[in-house]
């Protein structure tokens, strides 16, 4: 599996014929190192909640692509006007896709979805836990701490992509705590510095964790598991 960290929350992943972005926010990200028309052949854009910093540029590039949008109802019948091919699920389902299988997670946020007609509904805010070969990896979205995270230990999860810029989300010694609960092999830290009020060290984060690898991934830098 390969992972490619685009700064913030967005993330692109590889394992043969997948090629999926999490949280394809590009355009308007100050992290990352290419531009929305660089994403090159996408088959799914998975999408944890409302919110522009996730939601991003998952209209254009699925319209751009053909990739499939993986979100929650809501989000879903919203993406839905614009002619692009869309799979919704909800909170603590599973579904088995043609590529592994991938379960939305609770996460503890909003999600609503500004447009230039105001707010409109994008749900509950979730994260996803994607499974392909045997490889496990969570994607929390935006969230605080949350108990739920205890359950996550059960799925026996490979990576974890956990936010640490607190202000929105957790800060690093939530996340620390996060760790703790859902004991991953290896966490990824995400969702700082992207602006200064979410400025978090994740090398503070990254000295406080233990009996886990934490990989600090710079925008542009690819991991393989
Ligand atoms: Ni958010
Ligand atoms: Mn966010």
């Amino acid at each position: 599996m390969k992972l490619r960290f685009l700064g913030h929350s967005c993330f692109y992943l590889e394992e043969g014929a997948f090629k999926a972005l999490i949280d394809p926010f590009i355009t308007g990200n100050p992290q990352s190192p290419i531009s929305a028309a660089e994403v090159g052949e996408i088959t799914h854009i998975f999408v944890t909640h409302g919110h522009g910093d996730h939601l991003g540029d998952t209209i254009p590039i699925a319209k751009a692509t053909g990739a499939t949008v993986i979100t929650n109802h809501e989000i879903g019948v919203y993406l839905g006007k614009f002619d692009i091919k869309v799979h919704t699920m909800h909170i603590g389902g599973r579904v088995k896709m043609e590529f592994g299988t991938v379960k939305m997670t609770p996460a503890l946020h909003g999600s609503g979805i500004t447009t230039e007609e105001g707010m409109v509904c994008g749900g509950n805010p979730g994260g996803f836990v994607i499974e392909i070969n045997n490889k496990k990896i969570y994607h929390a979205g935006d969230t605080g701490l949350t108990m739920d995270m205890k359950l996550l230990e059960a799925e026996n999860i490979d990576i974890a992509l956990l936010p640490i810029g607190g202000n929105f989300t957790m800060d690093v010694a939530d996340a620390v705590r996060a760790v703790e609960f859902i004991k991953p092999k290896v966490v990824i830290p995400m969702h700082y510095k992207t602006f200064p009020v979410i400025n978090s060290d994740p090398y503070e984060f990254k000295e406080s964790v233990k009996g886990c690898d934490v990989v600090i991934l710079n925008p542009g830098d690819d991991y393989s598991y």
